[in-house]
């Protein structure tokens, strides 16, 4: 039978960050809010949550944070204008989302971490419930059912699942890297310890957490009792590591596209890929880009 406190209604996105790497853009707007084509970065994750079934989503914000909540409220003004134009996809647009899925924020306060500001999330999910957490420097392709089976895999094991990546080894000190055995199921390992960000010479692996994690409310409880780690700040990858000594947790490689929009780089290629796969934007663009890539010097 399975336990219900492991079906997964709700999502916790850490937000709270000061979104340097994007100066001056992000002085007044939250990095969140920048635009990959036409929607905020921090709207992918949240269609994300709902294909999943997610239909609760927590924001873990900070100050000068609040157009996020603004932009997954309905607006009756900009609702009734749409409609008098007669501009009815607009306006189902607009509206569709915040239908699906309940936002709700909370908010840090002091930036101790990405465990103190999963913490942040406890009073809203409960100690016995399961929750997933999604990074919003991670923009997975929508193709990609990867949070789904996260989730599955979670139902069926009551144990952590994070999402693993291979990446190259001068990369694995920009990540919590995993010590881990493949099991029966193609793609997932059974991982008895983590580090976060080690020394490439350190690592144990090359398979690196990316920002996608299926956790138990128990998780709460070991978060409280997480002392600073790396960087001194509360470390999930050291909550999930007191865990896995226990008994082991569980990662699931992730084989798809992911851009990491956190970077300038991955952020122009995320912005790239998704406007060309646009059926109102995608066959312009390409010509465009064609021409325009021909006529670059090698
Ligand atoms: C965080 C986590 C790290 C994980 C990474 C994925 O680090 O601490 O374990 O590998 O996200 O993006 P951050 O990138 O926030 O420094």
């Amino acid at each position: 039978m399975t336990d219900p406190s492991r079906t997964v209604r709700k999502a916790v996105v850490p937000a709270a960050g000061l979104g340097t790497r994007f100066l001056p853009a992000t002085k007044a707007i939250p990095k969140e809010m920048i635009p990959i084509v036409d929607r905020p970065a921090i709207q992918y994750m949240v269609e994300e949550c709902a294909r999943a079934g997610i239909d609760d989503v927590l924001l873990v914000t900070g100050m000068g944070k609040a157009a996020m909540e603004d932009h997954f409220d309905r607006r009756l003004d900009l609702e009734t204008a749409l409609e008098q134009k007669g501009k009815e996809d607009l306006l189902e647009e607009a509206i569709a989302l915040a239908d699906v899925v309940k936002i709700h924020s909370v908010r840090q306060g002091v930036p101790l971490g990405l465990g103190h500001a999963v913490l942040q999330a406890r009073g809203h999910v409960g100690d016995q419930a399961s929750f997933a957490v999604l990074l919003g420097d991670d923009i997975v392709h929508p193709d990609e059912a990867f949070l789904e089976r996260m989730i599955a895999v979670h139902e069926r094991t009551g144990r952590p699942v994070v999402a693993v990546m291979e990446v190259p080894e001068d990369q694995v000190h920009l990540y919590g890297v995993v010590t881990s055995t493949p099991t029966d199921e193609e793609g997932v390992f059974s991982v008895t310890d983590l580090v976060e960000k080690p020394a490439q010479e350190d690592a144990p692996s090359n398979l690196a957490v990316i920002g996608r994690y299926v956790l138990p409310g128990e998780i709460f409880g070991v978060l409280a009792d997480t002392p600073p780690g790396r960087g001194d700040e509360i470390q999930l990858t050291d909550a999930l590591k007191t865990m896995a000594d226990d008994e082991p947790i569980i990662a699931v490689r992730f084989d798809g596209i992911r851009h990491d929009v956190g970077d300038k780089l991955g952020f122009l290629k995320a912005t790239v890929m998704m406007a060309l796969e646009r059926d109102d934007l995608g066959p312009d663009f390409r010509a465009w880009l064609t021409e325009h890539v021909a006529g670059l010097e090698a």
